[in-house]
């Protein structure tokens, strides 16, 4: 999968894709990511790629000028299977869009900044706005990291364990269950006696139920929604 991200700040991304499982994502080329500087594609000498809003109020515009640029030299050089735009106003992101989207070959993810983008940015190249969540963020950098992460997890032979993303909290409608590790008794706290019984049915049925009662505790809305 090749995932370009278009932004004002692309020396962000550089602690997150350099670390931890999407480093090793890339490294393995399971992933390719490319960061692209839309300042980069301004005609402005002051490389200013934002202007004041048409009809007042505060805050700045990101234009479109650079921007469009930017997405039809991409596009010309391969297809995009969708262009998503992170924008506090978004389409709620969740591991079933994670799921899907990690299916797909070249995207490309462009982070709104200040006020917003020109509208018309949306009408001619986004195929989806995305939200991580109902809140705002500065930009939508944070945003197309989280995002990246979450596909780059799921892609298959990226986690060494086969098993252990599909393991996660989400991927089966439910919320993971605890986990534990040595020692088995920590200042008198024991790790649950099943974990240590060797019984796979016994710890499977534990897990699901722990499973259940923590999605129930935590997160109900889950249940609501399965089936
Ligand atoms: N940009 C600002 N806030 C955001 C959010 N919550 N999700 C995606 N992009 C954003």
């Amino acid at each position: 999968m090749r995932i370009d991200i278009l932004t004002l700040f692309p020396e962000m991304f550089d602690g997150v894709l350099g670390s931890s499982i999407l480093k090793r994502a890339i490294n393995k080329q399971f992933l390719e990511v490319h960061t692209h500087d839309i300042r980069d594609y301004t005609t402005d000498k002051h490389r200013k790629a934002d202007d004041y809003p048409f009809g007042g109020g505060a805050g700045m515009v990101m234009m479109i000028e650079p921007i469009s640029r930017l997405i039809e030299k991409l596009k010309s050089e391969r297809e995009y299977d969708a262009i998503y735009l992170m924008a506090p106003d978004g389409q709620q992101f969740n591991q079933q869009k994670a799921n899907a989207m990690s299916m797909l070959n070249n995207i490309m993810i462009l982070c709104g900044h200040y006020k917003g983008v020109d509208e018309r940015v949306r009408d001619l190249y986004i195929t989806e706005d995305l939200s991580i969540g109902d809140y705002v963020l500065s930009g939508g950098e944070l945003a197309a990291m989280v995002i990246t992460d979450a596909l780059a997890r799921i892609i298959p032979g990226v986690i060494g364990d086969s098993t252990s993303a599909l393991s996660d909290s989400f991927q089966d409608g439910l919320l993971s269950a605890p986990v534990y590790t040595r020692p088995a008794d920590f200042r008198g706290h024991r790790v649950p006696d099943v974990l240590l019984s060797g019984n796979d049915k016994l710890i499977a049925e534990w897990t699901l139920n722990q499973q259940l009662e923590r999605t129930k505790a935590r997160r109900p809305d889950l249940l609501g929604s399965q089936e």
